[in-house]
């Protein structure tokens, strides 16, 4: 593989409409080259829609799309010159693994030697090297992905397309071949944008994660700051697990108090005012052994609980706040834990963080 970098790409106001109904809604986002950019989301949000527009297969309603400053809205796909892998997508079953992987590069008209050299690079990369005059209905699933990845791969694009590319995979090679692609990705030095419903992957995988609900893009940015810091319900409850506080906030010195009927919630960060909703997330949340305190502590019972090999996750009645769900290792629990048993929670004040309702959603409680 030559040394060529990433190349950046930019959507600009972008939207899709199918007659009435909008499939991606004015998306903007920067990718930078050599970054590996992940697009986030439950079925249906647009995520495909988003990687065809890139790829030139769908054209979008209104906005532009850019590769390093170029405007491409209205490139042909076969002029984009991009790597792709698609969900399901085939690889041809009367051709050897190394004569799908050439098959690029016999389009580009290159010369068998430089082919063939091509060819034993790629499938070395994706370590199928022993496997190029094999059949793909000789291999496994998971062999089968990462020849189209050396596929996608062999022409050198400074540009990778993954759609769900591992999504038909079982959890553990789904998970080993996340770390292939992770290292393929800093070998490579590529461009690539990745697309998946999967949390964890995104989270494992990128350098950025961009949410999207109902065609909407609602938030970019590194995996740990969408996890710390999701700016609304939908990205704190779709990333992970998180407890949802209602509340009237008033400003303190640390940051803002929020009252829920008799209880108070200290929290840190800017100062709030009036209605405001908290994101907790379960692991940041202690059982509290006797006498011990903390900035935030609420009582309440087991209501249920579970065992999930990581440790325990606990769902805590609370007359308070109502149900709170907790995540404990095995190691911070000081209790066994017991359906009914008494239980006190805490959390430090910067635990929490305020986050908005997403556009379109109710108001709870019917408050504008
Ligand atoms: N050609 C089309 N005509 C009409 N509607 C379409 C078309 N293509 C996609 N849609 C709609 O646009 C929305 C977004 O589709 P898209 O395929 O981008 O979703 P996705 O996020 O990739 O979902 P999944 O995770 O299920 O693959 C869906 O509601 C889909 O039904
Ligand atoms: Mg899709």
């Amino acid at each position: 593989m030559s040394a060529v970098a990433g190349h950046a790409l930019s959507l600009q106001r972008v939207s899709k409409r199918y007659g009435d109904f909008v499939a991606v809604q004015d998306a903007s986002l920067e990718v930078a080259s050599g970054q590996f950019l992940t697009l986030l989301g439950p079925s249906g949000s647009g995520k495909t829609t988003i990687l065809m527009m890139i790829a030139g297969f769908v054209e979008p309603t209104e906005g532009r799309v850019l590769l390093d400053g170029r405007d491409i809205t209205a490139l042909p796909p076969e002029r984009r010159d991009f790597g792709m892998v698609f969900q399901g997508y085939a690889l041809f079953p009367h051709m050897t693994v190394a004569e799908n992987v050439a098959f690029p590069l016999r389009v580009r008209k290159l010369g068998r030697a430089e082919r063939d050299a091509k060819v034993r690079a790629a499938l070395d990369l994706v370590q199928l090297d022993r496997f190029a005059e094999r059949k793909p209905s000789q291999l496994s699933g998971g062999q089968q992905q990462r020849v189209a990845l050396a596929r996608a791969l062999v022409f050198d694009p400074a540009l990778l397309l993954l759609d769900e590319p591992l999504s038909a995979l079982d959890k553990k090679l789904r998970a080993e071949l996340q770390e292939e692609l992770k290292a393929l990705h800093r070998r490579v030095g590529r461009t690539f944008i990745n697309v998946t419903h999967d949390q964890e992957e995104a989270l494992s995988l990128s350098d950025e994660i961009a949410i999207l609900n109902h065609g909407h893009l609602i938030q970019v940015g590194a995996p740990e700051t969408l996890y710390e810091r999701p700016a609304t319900r939908f990205v704190a409850d779709f990333l992970g697990k998180s407890n949802f506080i209602e509340g009237e906030a008033e400003a303190d010195a640390g940051g803002f108090v929020l009252r829920r009927g008799a209880a108070r919630v200290v929290a840190s960060g800017a100062p709030r005012a009036g209605r405001t909703l908290l994101s907790l997330r379960p692991e940041k949340i202690a059982l509290l052994p006797e006498g011990a305190t903390e900035d935030n502590v609420v009582e309440g019972r087991i209501a249920s609980w579970s065992y999930v090999g990581t440790g325990y996750a606990l769902t805590v009645m609370t007359p308070d706040l109502g149900n709170i769900r907790v995540h404990l290792p095995a190691w911070r629990i000081p209790v066994s834990p017991a359906e009914g048993l008494p239980v006190r929670l805490g959390w430090a004040r910067d635990a929490a963080v305020a986050v908005a309702e997403d556009p379109g959603s109710p108001v709870p409680g019917g408050v504008a």
